[in-house]
């Protein structure tokens, strides 16, 4: 895996990043660039700079397809705290992108295991994720499967541990107990599936996991570290998160990549 340790904004690095392999990818209406995408906090700013970027003329999204790694049970789409509503105000409703080619998971569906299978039947009808860009949690967790997720999951109902209940507080007038129970969520399989994962990790508090990721060993305690075995797949992080990892000075010259 290959870890990059940013100085500046890991959102910058990311988005120019971004911007250049959608770019040489050359997508078009037959061959469409299908992307992964995450919420939270840490990506916050790899959107407003991917909007910068489509503003100054820089990217067109005309031909990028997006699925959101994942979304809660039982919030209305319209929360304030839905992933629906986070992609719009943050992403969608500044860039060029069809809405016809903007998939998120249902939350609210009758039947959530049926809602999976079509999720997943969609990522395959549009050819499988070109690159997914994921956070991950405290505790390892990407997108929302917990510490213990089968390696081979596909998109599936989860049950969220406490401690992800309590970390996502912050949005829910910090109450742990307001934070939907469930969500539903691609799995390590699905994301593992992609050509090319991107896994954004900021701040001292992501500092374990980013060693488990880089430098422990791979196991279902710390879902991210199967990273270890994609062929493609990088860590962008910043110097408090990589606090953990014994890197020299020297070694963080040249983009300040390792
Ligand atoms: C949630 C999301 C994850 C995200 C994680 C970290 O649990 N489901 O996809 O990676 O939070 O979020 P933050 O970037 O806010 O620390």
């Amino acid at each position: 895996m290959r870890l990059v340790v940013c100085d500046v904004s890991i959102g910058a690095w990311t988005a120019d990043y971004l911007v250049a392999q959608i770019r040489a990818f050359r997508p078009d209406g037959d061959r469409p660039f299908v992307l992964g995408l995450p919420t939270g906090s840490t990506p916050l700013e790899m959107y407003q700079h991917l909007v910068k970027a489509y503003c100054s003329g820089e990217i067109s999204f005309e031909h990028v397809v997006t699925f959101n790694l994942d979304e809660y049970v039982g919030l209305a789409q319209d929360h304030d705290q839905s992933y629906h509503t986070y992609m719009a105000r943050e992403f969608f409703s500044q860039v060029n992108l069809r809405p016809e080619n903007t998939y998120l998971l249902d939350g609210e569906a009758t039947n959530l295991v049926a809602e999976c299978q079509r999720y997943e039947a969609d990522i395959a009808a549009r050819g499988g994720l070109t690159l997914c860009v994921g956070g991950v949690g405290e505790a390892g967790h990407i997108a929302f499967n917990e510490a213990g997720a089968d390696f081979g999951d596909r998109t599936h109902v989860q049950r969220l541990d406490p401690s992800t209940r309590r970390a996502n507080a912050r949005f829910f007038g910090h109450d742990p107990e307001q934070v939907p129970a469930l969500a539903l969520t691609m799995g390590i399989g699905t994301i593992f599936a992609a050509q090319e994962v991107l896994i954004l990790a900021q701040g001292a508090r992501k500092s374990q996991a980013v060693y488990q990721a880089i430098a422990g060993e791979v196991t279902p305690l710390w879902p991210v570290s199967v990273l270890q075995q994609h062929p493609k797949a990088m860590l962008v992080c910043d110097r408090a998160a990589a606090e953990k990892l014994s890197i020299q000075d020297d070694d963080l010259t040249n983009n300040r990549e390792k």
